[in-house]
């Protein structure tokens, strides 16, 4: 039994999210952590909600609530739906937890200690109506290269310029409109990440079983122009990890945060320590994940994202751990992800354009939604969401191929032989050549998802399930049972055994139709198939089960309409 930590990258507070973020990180973790569990390993999977930083302050202002308690709310909200779509977390954490506050601010310490901070004095637009510095971005006025009055203080929009603050003509705050700025200068810490280019970059070289999609975005990062340059990590903001030098002020440091993205990838370890402190363990219990010298030298530590997220991960992360020298446990897989669209365009959370995930639970169950979004999963390309795409390859094959095999098997036994598994008749050729299909199909199955070929995975699935059709199909116990009641019992018997081994082989994809399947055969049983023969007489005879409720229904034309127009664009 193997140990395997998975994290998956943590959402930001600011707002419900799309389709699109639940494809690119979380859904194919769950994916990764569900079929772990079922091959019988010891899981850890977590993930939390990203809570620091600008944009959670100005989603609270416009919220009209202070950004503590809107970030309470918030975790709650995407805590349920996270729930909704069966994320099978062991903690979903929060980065403004105390654990990561002392976490973040001991790492900053050891930097420090190790020479890899350093002070750095900067000039910085303050705002005296909203008393607080201004990023860049959050100061507006008139470019001085086209006139266009929206041009923001770091680049123009209208003419792509790249501007400073100061080149504004009639600057003003984007979030007050106040025309009372005043150009400070103010200390800010600098992470000197270039310190580690080479020890990063021999790292990033060993790692040649990644995707192709990490490692070239990291080496992009380390090897292009400026690439890895020093980082500002302290910002000027009231809410967020206050710089602190592990438990000492740090002079000249006062009112200062940490930035956002220097202590969102800490809380994958805090998130460890939120995990013992709620379910009443020990410091040793959360270790033996995260420090190799408290036993997470035998953990396999693998880190699901999207694209936009490898250089943090590859990089930055790395550097903070590695410039501790402490024993932490490092990333042993990255597996990113590229884009979903949406139906000819992107997602827009600004336009409120394509589903939601809220909306997404409130129209279907969640496993109609896991079925396509990770059969479509953007793996080696951008991949997209359209409405006709979805209603196919719902209709297709959860309703008509697999949920068919379950009512067609479940009803014929039902109505010629009663409800318990018959007796009679056994395995001829068609059935030792379905063992042998299926035997190879599962041994394909397992080789990608041990690679986390989300696609691969899911087409090898969905032939299995297509095999069992056309095996019923050919078999006929209909026809059979008319002049050879025993041989349609043997046939019923095995499909009736297929559809428990259904059950355990599709959990990772569709739980919600797994434990649907497993009621109506009336079995807790929902051991892997290591030996498929032996598997599919795991119901013996006169074993009892019911018919089940229509497992997936199909989605009508209407329906694909209707919701094609309301997920068009503008949420209320
Ligand atoms: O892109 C995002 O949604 C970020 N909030 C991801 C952070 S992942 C990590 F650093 F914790
Ligand atoms: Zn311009």
């Amino acid at each position: 039994m193997a140990r395997i930590l998975i994290t998956s990258a943590i959402p930001y507070i600011n707002g419900i999210k799309h389709l699109g973020n639940l494809v690119g990180s979380q859904l194919p973790a769950d994916l990764y952590a569900r079929y772990m569990r079922d091959r019988g390993h010891e899981v850890m999977f977590l993930c939390a909600t990203d809570e620091h930083g600008t944009p959670a302050e100005l989603a609270a202002a416009k919220a009209g609530q202070p950004v503590d308690e809107f970030c309470r709310e918030m975790h709650a909200v995407q805590s349920k739906i996270g729930d909704g779509f069966r994320l099978s977390f062991d903690h979903f954490g929060r980065s403004s937890s105390p654990e990561n506050h002392a976490l973040t601010q001991h790492f900053a310490g050891r930097l420090a200690d190790n020479g890899l901070i350093e002070e750095v004095s900067e000039s910085q637009v303050y705002s005296h109506a909203d008393k607080r510095f201004l990023p860049d971005r959050y100061i507006e006025g008139t470019c001085p290269n086209c006139g266009y009055d929206k041009a923001r203080g770091d680049q123009c929009e209208n003419c792509t310029k790249q501007l400073d603050p100061t080149d504004l003509i009639e600057p003003r705050s984007a979030i007050s409109g106040s025309t009372d700025l005043e150009v400070r200068e103010t200390k800010h810490l600098y992470l000197r990440q270039s310190k580690l280019r080479d020890t990063l970059d021999k790292w990033i070289d060993s790692k040649t079983d990644w995707p192709i999609l990490t490692t070239s975005i990291a080496k992009k990062w380390l090897h292009d122009g400026d690439g890895l340059q020093d980082r500002g990590i302290t910002r000027d903001l009231d809410w967020g990890v206050p710089v602190k030098r592990g438990a000492d002020n740090w002079p000249g440091m006062e009112g200062k945060v940490f930035y956002v993205w220097f202590d969102a990838p800490i809380e994958y370890i805090a998130c460890g320590a939120e995990w013992a402190k709620a379910n009443g363990k020990t410091d040793a219990d959360w270790e033996r994940w995260w420090r190799t010298d408290k036993g997470a030298d035998d953990v396999r530590y693998v880190q699901f994202m999207g694209k936009d997220n490898v250089p943090f991960h590859t990089l930055s992360f790395p550097a903070t751990i590695m410039g501790s020298e402490e024993p932490w446990k490092l990333v042993d897989y990255i597996k990113s992800f590229n884009y979903l669209n949406y139906d000819g365009g992107q997602f827009s959370t600004s336009q409120g354009r394509g589903v939601f995930q809220d909306q997404a639970l409130d129209i279907l169950p969640a496993d109609y939604w896991r079925w396509w979004l990770l059969s479509h999963a953007p793996e080696s390309s951008d991949s997209e969401f359209t409405w006709e795409n979805f209603q196919t390859s719902v209709n297709k094959d959860l309703a008509d191929v697999l949920g068919n095999f379950v009512s067609r098997v479940t009803k014929f036994c039902r109505s010629k032989f009663g409800e318990e598994v018959p007796a009679g008749g056994s395995n001829g050729p068609a059935e030792e050549k379905l063992i042998a299909e299926l035997t190879k199909r599962i041994r394909a199955y397992e080789t990608h998802m041990d690679a986390m070929e989300v696609r691969k995975s899911a087409a090898e699935l969905r032939a299995i399930w297509v095999a069992g059709n056309e095996y019923l199909q050919s078999a006929a116990p209909w026809a059979l049972f008319k002049t050879d009641p025993e041989g349609a019992a043997a046939v019923v018997r095995l499909s009736l055994n297929l559809i428990r081994l259904y059950a355990a082989l599709s959990e990772p994809f569709i739980p919600d139709a797994s434990a649907a399947m497993l009621a109506a055969m009336k079995t807790g049983d929902n051991s892997w198939p290591d030996n498929v023969a032996e598997a599919l007489t795991a119901l013996p005879a006169s074993h009892a089960f019911e018919v089940p409720d229509v497992l997936f229904r199909k989605i009508t034309d209407e329906e694909r309409e209707s919701w094609q127009e309301r997920f068009s664009g503008t949420r209320d």
